[in-house]
């Protein structure tokens, strides 16, 4: 008995893969099965070159593309061509409102008179306001279009900066980390406790985001050598950056007890420096 179902066991297994393997077995249908290729999300810096893929898959030769366009939003929303490649005449590109300078628009695969099948756009220079969602369009014939979407990120790599300022209200020490110029803005956020007052301006470049985090310390006696740092996440960071923060020494003199007395035999005073880094040399002048 035991024997016997070991050995239907295989019997069934195989005709339950036959069973998938015919619902897999390409029908006619399949054949005519257009695909188009496109990244979901393009990520690419300002002032750097971006390329959006966009390519037709079929098993089917006799499909034929009779035109292929690209489309973003205009200023309401509506999505109007910006780049549209004919198998015979080539490219054009159409003023858009939200692309004024079409020049850095190039279809870098397709060309005139060869089989039309890859639309990949390249956006040269990029600016911010070229981030968007591209819509790559292919109308084909007899099996009807095809599009696909993808969303094109702008980023920019912040520069960043920490150091102790003093109020010059309350004329307290104050933790300043300064993150300049990135795209989206970078988040900050401190090792030390405390509530910083983070706020957010425009970058240097247009599209960018200068984000400044201001962190008020206990006077300085207290914070003494700890390591306050400043820790910067952006998402052209692998990891988060971290910065020490780096204040001047704090030098005092301890040791004298008001004692003193002429010919005293010895007296000891220490100078005492409280800096980040650690100080590395002491220097003694009268
Ligand atoms: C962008 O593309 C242009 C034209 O192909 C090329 O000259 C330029 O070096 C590219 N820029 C970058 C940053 O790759
Ligand atoms: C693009 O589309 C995605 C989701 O489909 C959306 O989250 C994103 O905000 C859009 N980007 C722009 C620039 O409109
Ligand atoms: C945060 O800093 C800004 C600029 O220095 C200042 O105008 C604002 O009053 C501060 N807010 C708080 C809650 O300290
Ligand atoms: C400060 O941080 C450095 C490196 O992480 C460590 O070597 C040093 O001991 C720290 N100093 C203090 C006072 O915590
Ligand atoms: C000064 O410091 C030295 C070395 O630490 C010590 O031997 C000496 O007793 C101190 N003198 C006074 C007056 O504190």
């Amino acid at each position: 008995m035991a024997r016997a179902a070991s050995s239907a066991w295989p019997h069934l297994l195989l005709s339950l893969l036959s069973l998938l393997s015919l619902s897999w077995t390409p029908t006619r249908a399949d054949t005519e099965t257009i695909v188009l290729q496109a990244p979901h999300q393009v990520r690419s810096f300002l002032g750097n070159n971006a390329t959006l893929q966009c390519k037709l898959q079929t098993q089917n030769s006799n499909v034929q593309v009779t035109l292929v366009t690209w489309m973003r939003p205009d200023p309401t929303g509506r999505p109007v061509s910006i780049a549209v490649f004919h198998p015979t005449q080539g490219p054009s590109f159409p003023a858009h409102p939200s692309f004024p300078d079409p020049g850095r628009l190039e279809f870098v695969a397709a060309r005139p008179g060869v089989e039309l099948r890859d639309a990949t756009l390249a956006v040269r220079e990029l600016r911010a306001e070229d981030e968007a969602n591209y819509t790559c369009h292919f109308a084909t014939f007899p099996h009807g279009s095809r599009s696909a979407g993808t969303w094109l990120r702008v980023l920019a790599q912040p520069q960043n900066k920490a150091e102790i300022k003093e109020d010059p209200l309350s004329q307290e020490p104050v933790a300043c980390c300064v993150s300049t110029g990135g795209r989206p803005p970078a988040s900050i956020s401190w090792s030390l406790g405390g509530e910083p007052n983070t706020s957010q301006a425009v970058g240097p470049l247009p599209g960018t985001f200068t984000v400044t985090s201001l962190l008020t310390l206990k006077p300085s006696s207290q914070i003494n050598l700890k390591n306050i740092t400043c820790i910067v996440k952006h998402e052209t960071y692998e990891k988060p950056v971290t910065l020490p923060v780096h204040y001047p020494p704090e030098v005092s003199i301890s040791g004298y007890d008001g004692n003193w007395y002429l010919g005293q035999s010895e007296a000891n005073l220490s100078c005492d420096a409280y800096s980040n880094p650690e100080p590395t040399a002491y220097e003694w002048t009268t």
